[in-house]
């Protein structure tokens, strides 16, 4: 049995939704990148107005120098055959069901109910009992796979073998797998996106208890008994990143646990990793020889460019915020089981004594190296890099990503960005999907197939809705063609592209107020309808043709929209979007 340890702890804060949203958005950069924006003033301006000024002066405008990436032309192209073309979600942004049929509480069910929130996971899409809806839903789109998480305390209501196995959760993914079965879907199921059990955030301090790695093992060795004759594709995490950076190192979303910047969250990673890696083994070694599935993870991808690509202090600065960002995970899993040397330089130097970042052992090293058989990629967008050693403008480095140092990030003021919304800076950068791929493919040894696990889009809540969305259906000419464009042009080994999300559901801490649905949610209604929304014939359209063969009606409307999609107007105009009237480029 995993040992027990009790840890103590500050419990839940109250902390405003504002704080708690900007902050959920940091989920990747491009949101929070928007609120602060490379301009942000610092905020006592009277003491540091000087260092703000030279910074300004010294800092040439924020434009993408000498890149290899200007507007792509469209190119039409298909996929492979087998290539899966899907939606994503996530327990708790859809299940609703949260202390129905045995479910224990998790982490997110707990944080909702505190004073002054609305629980709106409580009831989310209520696919718990609408799951043959979704379902179906996919199947309209033509979609060959749906990438959904389990609910850890629905299979283990207090997260552990001994407490018990709560049947009617197996019964539930049951009738969700074999109902996608019937329906010609390929079920690609993330272990743990975010909803840990409560009972072992109270009990062990959740990440921060090294015991974590058996209770994760215990729970996944269970998937894997129960689903693994009919599930092939198994996602330990989905971005430990953002899980761990707000939940256990600001403290602004859950479990909450504070201050945690230093220290805790490169412990909490490293419980983490192990755990990841722990459940491969396990596959590897009792199962894939019966069921010849696959395990890997999914890492938030958000690309570094290089501000000016001929300047090596930016590009060293970009390489960087790459190691600390998605090198953080998977330099250990997919290059050389250890973490990134500019990781262990910036947080540890010298100091062998007491290190920050901790240090795997050999043993360690060698069993988690290579522990994966894909890299699941959620490739939203990018931010510019650039080497700087002011402390402002106050950017999403700074805040999020403290120990790294003489790296900034900014955005380049020709990017097109989404609605206004929590996501107000979503930036639609297409080729970023592209670079991160190349960059992966050149930094890590260990070579995986990889699928873009999630793209998408926001658009602020409206009402009335506005089903035709221009900008969504941009997104995806713009982002699918890319994947196409590595695939053909790169030879990189895609195999799958998931759009985030199948229907508009609960945006974490914004709730219903942020929306990236193909589908839209009615939540006033009590049979939360789902109406598709025009993206989701297009996407429809490219799923069923592999993407945009020559000759097909969807590809000439892309080539057609190609250049408008380029450029702010179908993405940032907020009164056009809310009036519903918005036709595309004619
Ligand atoms: C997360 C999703 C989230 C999406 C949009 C991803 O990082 O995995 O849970 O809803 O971003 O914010």
């Amino acid at each position: 049995m995993p040992e027990s340890r009790v840890l103590v702890f500050v419990g839940p804060l109250l902390i405003t939704a504002a704080v708690l949203q900007l902050l959920m958005a940091a989920k990747t950069h491009s949101r929070i990148g928007g609120v602060l924006g490379h301009t942000a003033l610092p905020e006592d301006i009277s003491i540091n107005a000087r260092e703000y000024s030279q910074h300004i002066q010294g800092s040439p405008k924020p434009v993408r120098q000498n890149s290899s990436y200007p507007k792509e032309p469209f190119i039409s192209g298909t996929v492979p055959s087998g290539f899966l073309w899907g939606t994503s979600t996530a327990a708790y942004q859809v299940e609703g069901g949260w202390n129905t049929g045995g479910k224990g509480e998790s982490i997110w069910d707990h944080w909702a109910h505190q004073p002054g929130r609305t629980p709106l996971g409580d009831t989310a899409c209520d696919s718990y009992h609408k799951y043959a809806t979704d379902v179906q839903l996919g199947a309209n789109l033509a979609m060959t796979a749906y990438r959904f998480s389990i609910s850890w305390p629905r299979l283990l209501p207090d997260g552990t073998l001994a407490g018990g196995v709560n049947q009617a959760g197996v019964d539930y993914y049951n009738k969700l797998i074999d109902e996608l079965i019937a329906h010609k879907m390929v079920p690609f199921v993330t272990m743990y996106h975010w909803d840990l059990p409560q009972a072992l955030q109270t009990k062990y301090g959740g990440w921060t208890n090294a015991s974590m790695v058996d209770y994760f093992n215990d729970y996944a060795t269970l998937c894997f008994q129960k689903f693994g004759d009919r599930v092939k594709r198994w996602a330990t995490f989905n971005e430990p990143w953002s899980f761990i950076v707000p939940g256990y190192g600001l403290g602004v979303s859950p479990p909450q646990m504070l201050f945690g910047m230093k220290r805790r969250q490169y412990e909490v990673a490293h419980v983490v990793i192990k755990a990841h890696a722990r459940a491969w083994h396990t596959y590897n070694d009792s199962f894939r020889a019966q069921q010849g599935g696959e395990v890997g993870i999914v890492l938030g991808a958000l690309w570094g460019q290089p501000r000016n690509t001929s300047d090596p202090r930016d590009v060293q600065a970009a390489d960087n915020f790459e190691q600390f960002f998605l090198g953080w995970f998977a330099n250990p899993i997919y290059g050389n089981g250890d973490y990134p040397d500019a990781m262990k330089q910036m947080i540890n130097g010298d100091s062998v004594a007491d290190p920050r970042l901790p240090v795997f052992t050999e043993a360690e090293k060698a069993y988690v190296r290579g522990s994966a058989d894909f890299v699941g990629l959620n490739q939203y967008s990018a931010v510019l890099i650039y080497a700087s050693d002011h402390t402002f403008p106050l950017d999403f480095i700074s805040l999020v990503m403290p120990d790294l140092k003489g790296v900034k990030d900014t955005s380049d003021p020709t990017w097109p960005h989404g609605a206004s919304s929590g996501f107000s800076a979503h930036y639609v950068v297409p080729w970023n999907i592209r670079e991160q791929l190349r960059y992966f493919s050149e930094k890590y040894s260990h070579k995986v197939p990889f699928y873009i696990t999630e793209t998408g889009i926001s658009e602020k809540e409206q009402f009335p809705p506005n089903m035709n969305d221009t900008w969504r259906q941009c997104f995806y000419m713009l982002y699918v063609d890319e994947a196409i464009r590595a695939i053909k042009l790169d030879g990189r080994d895609v195999r799958g592209f998931f759009a985030w999300t199948l229907m508009d559901n609960i945006e974490w801490g914004s709730g219903h107020s942020v929306r990236l649905g193909l589908h839209y949610t009615n939540f006033s209604d009590p049979n939360l309808t789902r109406t598709p929304k025009a993206s989701a014939k297009l996407y429809r359209d490219i799923a069923t043709s592999g993407g945009f063969p020559e000759g097909a009606p969807h590809t000439k409307h892309t080539q057609d929209w190609w250049d408008w999609c380029h450029t702010n107007a179908p993405y940032n105009n907020d009164t056009e979007i809310g009036a519903g009237h918005y036709r595309g480029p004619h």
